[in-house]
């Protein structure tokens, strides 16, 4: 069981970087987002450092005002697959999205990877906020955003329904009398839902750790709910640690009511370290990629939370734009939040595009000022771990040459993984297979009644 006081560290591996412009940067590998080699190579230094795992974003729907990363990317099951055999100890976790694939076949692809690694698969479930999504898969009707919640609550109680189809010991494989499998131990799911009509049994077993870890990022009221409900982790995105704590406290007493321990849902908060010798050295770091993006290109960024509306026809020196209801069936909570910051700041058009677009966490400055708040805020409440953007080139590589080992002499971070699966060295309880774990508790009620 990992240890609860240490932190948790997740790499996010986004090719040329969320950035803009960032690809320009001297010091970038222009075609990152699709050179294998430096997504092993990212992998080895995360694992060098213990971190729990990497973690691969996805979306379904660009166009030619998306940034560059997401404009040639790797498919994540495809990549996790591949870097499974490249690693050995840390979790590897990727998108996926509930409204556009199949809960059967996701199910299958999860549980694969979750076996080639020997239990270290993690799945970040994401709801497509883009409706140009749906442009892609057939012209479906993109549901709007709190019935993509309900879709994705039914489709995780179909997928975790097929990842018990087999109890953990199924597979007899006596080749002496014949029996491959116990059939006593083989459960066929026969799930008629509202959304979705799926039989089981799935064609494939559990891994050591249960079943895959299941990550979520909603942050709009409905979408805490869901997380707080259903996921294992949480990812979020906070500027300042009174929010961090308030949302922290939100989903663990969310979570809670929902009858689960709040210590069985972690919270990542996103941030994108950036680490200098000096803190001149660091704000150096962030000023040369921030000074390569244009206004234009800023107001790309900006306009893809708002389904890729075109902020270009606004005067760009007066008040952000009345632009309504926009936004509100995508990013929600993101959307609400840059309009409301908007408002109550009186920022222009101009602000707000560069402010998104050139975003600065404030883990800016020295190895030792960048461990001092990631201490301030584990100790704070604001957060179990963290999940790493590399906000300037080589940012991965910073964090674990010089932070890491200054946690790790803190007692703050782990010097060795705790477990060979990623539910183990999170500290998250083993899931089990709920036919098994029925039968245990008949068993201990005074015998099998079947
Ligand atoms: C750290 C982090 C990673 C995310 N990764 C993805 C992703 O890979 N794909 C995606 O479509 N959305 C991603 N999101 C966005 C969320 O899925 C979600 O749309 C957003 O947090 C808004 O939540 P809401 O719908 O509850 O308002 C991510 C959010 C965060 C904070």
């Amino acid at each position: 069981m990992a240890n609860r006081k240490q932190i948790k560290f997740g790499a996010a591996l986004h090719g040329v970087g969320g950035n803009v412009s960032g690809w320009r940067h001297p010091n970038v590998l222009a075609d990152a987002s699709v050179n294998f080699e430096q997504y092993k190579r990212w992998t080895h230094k995360a694992e060098e450092g213990k971190l729990d795992f990497i973690f691969i974003a996805d979306g379904l729907y660009i166009n030619e005002k998306s940034i560059p990363h997401f404009l040639n990317r790797f498919e994540p099951i495809a990549l996790l697959s591949a870097l499974a055999s490249q690693s050995s100890k840390i979790g590897l976790v990727g998108t996926l999205s509930t409204t556009y694939s199949e809960p059967f076949t996701v199910a299958r692809q999860f549980g694969t990877i979750d076996k080639i690694s020997g239990g270290r698969a993690g799945w970040n479930i994401v709801t497509s906020p883009l409706e140009g999504t749906a442009s892609n898969f057939n012209n479906k009707e993109h549901p709007e955003h709190d019935l993509r919640y309900e879709i994705a609550a039914e489709y995780l109680e179909v997928t975790r329904g097929l990842w018990d189809s087999w109890e953990d010991d199924a597979f007899v494989r006596n080749k002496e009398t014949g029996v491959f499998f116990d059939p006593e131990k083989l459960h066929t799911l026969n799930h008629q839902g509202r959304f979705f009509s799926v039989r089981g049994p799935l064609n494939i077993a559990r891994s050591p750790q249960g079943r895959p870890v299941i990550f979520q990022a909603g942050s709009s009221e409905v979408g805490k709910s869901f997380a707080s409900r259903e996921a294992d982790a949480i990812f979020t995105g906070h500027e300042t640690i009174e929010d961090a704590v308030a949302f922290y406290n939100d989903v663990k007493e969310r979570a809670q009511a929902f009858g689960r321990s709040p210590d069985d849902v972690l919270v990542f908060p996103g941030i994108g370290p950036i680490v200098g010798a000096t803190e001149e050295e660091a704000e150096r770091k962030y000023r040369e990629v921030a000074e390569l993006v244009t206004i234009e290109k800023a107001l790309d960024h900006l306009g893809r939370f708002f389904e890729h509306h075109d902020f270009s026809q606004y005067p760009l020196d007066e008040p952000f734009p009345d632009i309504g209801e926009l936004g509100r069936n995508s990013f929600q909570s993101g959307t609400d939040k840059i309009k409301a910051d908007a408002k109550a700041n009186n920022w222009t058009l101009r602000e707000v595009a560069l402010r998104a677009a050139t975003r600065r966490s404030e883990f800016v400055g020295t190895p030792a000022q960048v461990a001092d708040l990631i201490q301030k805020w584990f100790e704070a409440g604001a957060a179990d771990g963290f999940i790493l953007f590399e906000a300037v080139p080589g940012g991965l590589e910073d964090f674990v040459d010089h932070v890491v080992p200054i946690l790790q002499e803190r007692g703050l971070f782990r010097k060795e993984y705790e477990s060979d699966t990623l539910r183990g060295n999170l500290g998250l309880p083993f899931p089990e297979n709920r036919y098994a774990q029925a039968k245990s508790v008949l068993s201990s009620q005074g015998g099998d009644k079947r």
